[in-house]
């Protein structure tokens, strides 16, 4: 039987980033991941960077090639009626966001854990966890073999669909779901953005957002239905249905070419209450989805991390466990808080129905944001992200 501190499940950008932390408080830690490495690698997901999330990546000792790569954005614009507005987030809040993307932060990550050394099993399927309540064990299968790992705490990193929520009884949590009508459908090409900051278009025809990951690398999005085949979009046709959504100097911005890849996915809102069982702590997208409209979703994470990487080392110093115990309370909210703008975000962005009440609505509350420096400072606060409190 093999031991450690603490068990992490999961590979994405919490499970790895908890164990970078807390190998540099001299914290033990093994990361067991259902997926190979290369498919981990391979994931595309969202790229926008809070202060605060870069910071922790500098503690991490993960961020040279994020502050030499990553792309300053003191500012984005909000397209609709025709209109563009820029919500200025360095004149309003004094911040900027960072686009550098999820997958280079992976990379970074398992780049610094293997050079150190890092417990990290692969391929490691069937993980279970047991007695959560006085001594964690987790189980997995590999190489044909079942394995055990004893833990002094359970890290539950493995996102959404993953298996340490489960593992809790239903009874003693309590979870919040809102799906939303619509998914997004993404692609990301090698051709130069459509503009210089990113761009959320409120239109007609539905949603479309133009990001990028680079000077060279473009990632945009259009609100579809949530059933819709990707076969029925060819570039040609995500590309005109793009440009008709923006405005139209974006529009005229906007570089074609071969998608490199393509991709649905639905839109939901979910949190669990509480984030805390015994020994076993949920981090990440385990714990709480965000609809992509925010940027929030691996922002979220990294805070979950922040507060349960210093819990624990403040345990493993002193054998105090006064953080274990707030963690999930000092989680949540600032995740309601996500959650709230997340949900509004999408609100006033999509299109819901044929309802074209709802739509006037959408474009009187954005026609208010474009003349209220105090509405424009709320957005702003809310997308370079709220302190920790
Ligand atoms: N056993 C082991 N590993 C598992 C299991 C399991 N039963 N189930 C899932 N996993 C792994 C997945 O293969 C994945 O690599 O857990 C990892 C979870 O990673 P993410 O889904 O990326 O979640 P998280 O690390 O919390 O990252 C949050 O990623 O999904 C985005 O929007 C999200 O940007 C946010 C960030
Ligand atoms: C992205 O670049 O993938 C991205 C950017 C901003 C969002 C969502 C996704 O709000």
């Amino acid at each position: 039987m093999g031991r450690t501190q603490v068990a992490i499940v999961g590979a994405g950008p919490s499970g790895l980033l908890l164990s970078q932390l807390l190998h540099l408080q001299g914290i033990d830690s093994v990361v067991l991941e259902r997926s190979s490495r290369e498919h981990v690698a391979g994931r595309i997901r969202a790229g926008i960077l809070e202060p605060g999330t870069v910071d922790l990546l500098l503690q991490a000792k993960v961020g040279e090639r994020m502050l030499s790569e990553r792309l300053v954005h003191d500012g984005f614009a909000l397209g609709f009626a025709g209109r563009s507005v820029r919500v200025d987030l360095k004149g309003l809040t004094g911040g900027a966001v960072s686009v550098y993307g999820q997958t280079e932060i992976t990379k970074d990550l398992t780049d610094a854990r293997m050079a150190a050394g890092a417990a990290m099993i692969f391929e490691a399927r069937e993980v279970a966890v047991e007695g959560i309540d006085s001594r964690p064990t987790v189980r997995y299968l590999q190489g044909g073999r079942v394995h055990e790992l004893r833990c002094d705490f359970v890290a539950g990193c493995d996102g959404y669909h993953g298996v340490c929520r489960q593992s809790v009884p239903r009874e003693s949590m309590q979870c919040f779901e809102r799906g939303y009508p619509f998914g997004w459908l993404g692609i990301l090409a090698d051709v130069p953005p459509a503009a210089q900051e990113l761009i959320y278009s409120n239109h007609e025809r539905g949603f479309a957002l133009c990001s990028m990951r680079s000077p060279t690398r473009s990632r945009y999005y259009l609100q579809c239905e949530l059933h819709e085949k990707l076969e029925h979009w060819p570039d040609e046709r995500f590309w005109d249905e793009l440009r008709r959504r923006l405005p139209a100097s974006a529009a005229a911005g906007v570089t074609c070419g071969p998608s490199l890849e393509k991709s649905i996915a639905p839109l939901r809102s979910f949190v669990v209450e509480p984030l805390r069982f015994g020994r076993l702590f949920l981090v990440g997208d385990a714990a709480h989805i965000v609809p992509p409209t925010g940027a929030k979703g691996l922002n979220l994470a990294a805070g979950d991390v922040r507060v349960l990487y210093q819990a624990l080392a403040e345990y493993y110093r002193t054998g105090r466990e006064n953080l274990l115990e707030s963690y999930s309370e000092k989680c949540l909210r600032r995740i309601w808080r996500a959650v709230r703008f997340s949900w509004w975000f999408t609100s006033v962005t999509h299109r819901f129905s044929d309802d074209p009440f709802n739509h006037r609505l959408q474009l009187a509350e954005l026609d208010y944001l474009a003349e209220s420096t105090a509405a424009l400072t709320s957005v702003a606060e809310n997308y370079v992200g709220l302190p920790f409190k």
